[in-house]
């Protein structure tokens, strides 16, 4: 797709359809030059700025592995080691590393911070996880079920769980690529009502549908893929206990996963609590993809940079 180079990557929810395909479609052709240990490296002296609020294991180590392959260079920049964490504006942070950088990416709480980042930045900004969103993990995600499935359109995708950043990324991927989307979660816990008003919108372009539901088995009736994430997210961690009582009906487990498709995909984008959230049969059973999700955000964000930077 032309008109990528420049363009930040906030969310799903910025890309057509059509663009979103050409990643998924970038990133299956870039992994299959480095299986076949062919070099590419179109950001050869470029570099990446990678500023961290929270904690991470994938995102961190396959944004820094995948800007090498690229021929690139990225600095891991935790916040509390930048004048950020002692007040440094997000403005002033912006504009002093766009005179080092090629590129940025940024995981923190308010999605706000990333917004302004992007916005005063002069080189794209990519959102690496925020309270609202998790777009580089949707788009790995779906690269990985375009690959297990060899189709999107028409797959039915069901969310259980809390209705947070993933939630919200899933939802807008599947809306924009025509997939029925449908989630359970329990009283309090919904989906973001404007993402959900976001997410039928784009649903009514694209013949998708979006149910969000209370009752998790009505969820995964028929589906292709069953998603879940942790009760409770960075930044939650006090409310386990409180959670972990608002979630009980909300495991994936076997019987909840009868209901579904019996080649259906088990999905979570990790760190994951086995026995809160899924049940370890499902999750290390035969129709669990975890780790070719974790393996893919290495190879949808290579394309995401290759394409923007
Ligand atoms: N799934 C994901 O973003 O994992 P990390 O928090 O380990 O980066
Ligand atoms: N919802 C989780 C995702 C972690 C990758 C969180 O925000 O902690």
């Amino acid at each position: 797709a032309a008109g990528l180079k420049g363009r930040d990557f906030l969310g799903l929810v910025d890309y057509k359809p059509e663009e979103i395909r050409y990643l998924i479609e970038l990133a299956v052709d870039l992994k299959r030059k480095q299986k076949n240990g062919e070099i590419y490296q179109p950001l050869k002296g470029k570099t990446l700025g990678m500023i961290f609020e929270k904690s991470s294991t994938r995102t961190r180590i396959s944004f820094e592995v995948g800007m090498y392959q690229l021929g690139g260079h990225a600095l891991f920049l935790s916040k509390n080691d930048i004048q950020m964490g002692r007040g440094e504006t997000i403005r002033d942070t912006a504009m002093v590393m766009s005179r080092y950088l090629d590129g940025m990416i940024i995981r923190t709480f308010g999605h706000r911070n990333v917004v302004e980042l992007a916005r005063s930045a002069t080189v794209p900004v990519i959102n690496a996880l925020s309270d609202l969103s998790h777009p580089c993990q949707a788009l790995a995600d779906y690269q990985t079920v375009f690959e297990k499935k060899g189709k999107l359109e028409g797959l039915k995708v069901a969310y259980i769980g809390d209705g947070n950043n993933m939630l919200h990324s899933l939802m807008i991927g599947a809306s924009k690529l025509g997939m029925h989307f449908a989630s359970a979660s329990p009283e309090g816990y919904d989906p973001d009502a404007e993402q959900v008003r976001l997410a039928r919108q784009f649903a009514s372009e694209t013949g998708a549908k979006v149910d969000i539901l209370r009752d998790a088995r009505e969820a995964v009736e028929n589906a292709d893929v069953i998603y879940t994430d942790v009760w409770a997210s960075m930044g939650f961690e006090e409310e386990q206990k409180e959670r972990e009582r608002a979630f009980k009906n909300y495991q994936v487990n076997e019987a909840l996963v009868s209901h579904a498709h019996s080649d259906y995909l088990f999905m979570h984008c990790l760190p994951a609590h086995r026995g809160e959230e899924v049940s370890e049969g499902v999750i290390d059973g035969r129709n669990s993809v975890i780790f070719d999700e974790a393996e893919n955000r290495l190879h949808a964000q290579k394309a995401i940079m290759a394409a923007i930077m």
